[in-house]
């Protein structure tokens, strides 16, 4: 089920079809940030299996069909009171329009429908468009056991050589039933 937005935006849950078209998009959007390294990592953290069975409580947008933005994720199964954001993007030409922080809002009403008291999310050290991003939309981040770039990470946190900042936002502004006064759709 697809929702018309305004400015021609579509949102709509995405299916197993759409796995090849974002793994398309994800060295572009990431600007190859880290390079192959990066590249690979990126497309190993999106398997198909996302697109078949997290679809529920994922998002992606279009504009005359083109792929605009996504965001995969879940409630967690070993904390129902936790949403997991999981990954989002956004064609560079559609940044800073509010796209992404309308889609996490939509996934704020998913998941805090659904029980959930609070969102996390990690992101790579040296993101700093992501944790701007995440920041400026109201999470904080979980104070790790280093610095890196400027931001508390936590070391190692992902496997040797894999730290992580972490990200964490309550969601009691989306508790109440009432609609989003602030509007979802963009
Ligand atoms: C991070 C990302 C998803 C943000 O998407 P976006 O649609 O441009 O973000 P929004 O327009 O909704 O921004 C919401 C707020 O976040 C903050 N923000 C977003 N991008 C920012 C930037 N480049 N610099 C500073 N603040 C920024 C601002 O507070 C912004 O509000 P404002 O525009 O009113 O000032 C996008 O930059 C992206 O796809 N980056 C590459 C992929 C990535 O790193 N994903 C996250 C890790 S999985």
């Amino acid at each position: 089920m697809a929702d018309e937005a305004p400015g021609d935006l579509t949102t709509r849950r995405p299916t197993p079809e759409d796995h090849r078209r974002v793994l398309a998009v994800l060295d572009d959007w990431w600007g190859g940030f880290q390079r192959e390294h990066g590249s690979a990592r990126r497309r190993s953290l999106l398997p198909r299996l996302y697109f078949q069975h997290f679809a529920d409580s994922s998002f992606l947008v279009e504009r005359d069909g083109r792929l605009v933005a996504f965001l995969i994720g879940f409630v967690s199964q070993s904390r129902p009171d936790v949403g997991y954001i999981h990954f989002v993007g956004v064609d560079p030409a559609a940044r800073r329009t509010g796209i992404a922080a309308s889609l996490y809002r939509r996934f704020f009403q998913h998941v805090a429908a659904r029980g959930c008291r609070q969102v996390t999310c990690i992101t790579t050290p040296g993101n700093r468009l992501s944790v701007a991003f995440h920041t400026g939309i109201g999470f904080a981040i979980s104070p790790g056991d280093t610095v890196i770039d400027g931001v508390s990470a936590h070391s190692d946190y992902d496997g040797p050589g894999l730290p992580c900042v972490v990200f964490t936002r309550a969601l009691d502004d989306f508790l109440d039933p009432a609609p989003d006064p602030v509007g979802v759709d963009r």
